[in-house]
């Protein structure tokens, strides 16, 4: 496989993948919407089991309903669209690392095609089993969370609590050949 021709380009937008909790009110096209899906789609996972089921939502009344479950996620209401994550709910483990590299996917592309997407967990059990009530996700299956979609206004954190943004530095993640 060749080198990209313009692969520190794609590098570069790779690292600018950060968590977009503002979106500015235009819609995501649905050819957009599709292309989006596509690449949650074709992502791996553990032994090609394919454990999800994808929902889009654009409904701005399913959109508030899931901003509400709890306040640091409210930001979700600003959002065009959101991809909640639907997990069959068999293996739990192998699942969430599966639901990571689908959000991750997402995260990338959305970024590549002009978007930006946000991460909003539903939080505990009591507020996961409300988000299925919202979405009529069966109980059975395992949903915690969706990846907020949209056109950026801002990356700024929106919230009373900001997060602090910024990496820790490779001298101190990473070791050689052994840890330490
Ligand atoms: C597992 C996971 C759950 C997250 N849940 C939320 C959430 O519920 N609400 C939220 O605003 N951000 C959430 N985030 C986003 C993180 O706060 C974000 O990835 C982190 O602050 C880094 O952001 P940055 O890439 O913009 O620097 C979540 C991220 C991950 C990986």
């Amino acid at each position: 496989m060749a080198r990209l021709a313009n692969a520190d380009q794609v590098v570069t937008e790779i690292n600018k993948v950060r968590q977009v909790r503002q979106y500015k009110p235009d819609a995501v096209p649905d050819d957009i919407i599709t292309q989006l899906l596509e690449i949650a789609r074709w992502t791996g996972s553990s032994r090609n089991t394919q454990p999800w089921h994808f929902i889009a939502i654009t409904d701005k009344d399913q959109l508030s309903k899931i901003s509400q479950l709890r306040t640091p996620i409210n930001w979700v209401a600003g959002a065009p669209l959101a991809i909640a994550i639907v997990l069959n709910g068999e293996s739990l483990s192998s699942e969430a690392y599966d639901e990571g590299r689908v959000t991750e996917r997402l995260m990338i592309g959305a970024r590549i095609l002009g978007l930006g997407g946000g991460i909003a967990f539903f939080g505990d059990d009591e507020q996961q089993a409300e988000a299925k009530r919202i979405l009529n996700i069966p109980q059975e299956r395992m949903a915690r969370s969706v990846v907020a979609l949209g056109y950026p206004k801002t990356i700024k954190d929106p919230r009373p609590n900001p997060v602090q943004g910024g990496r820790h530095p490779l001298e101190e993640i990473v070791s050689y050949d052994r840890m330490g």
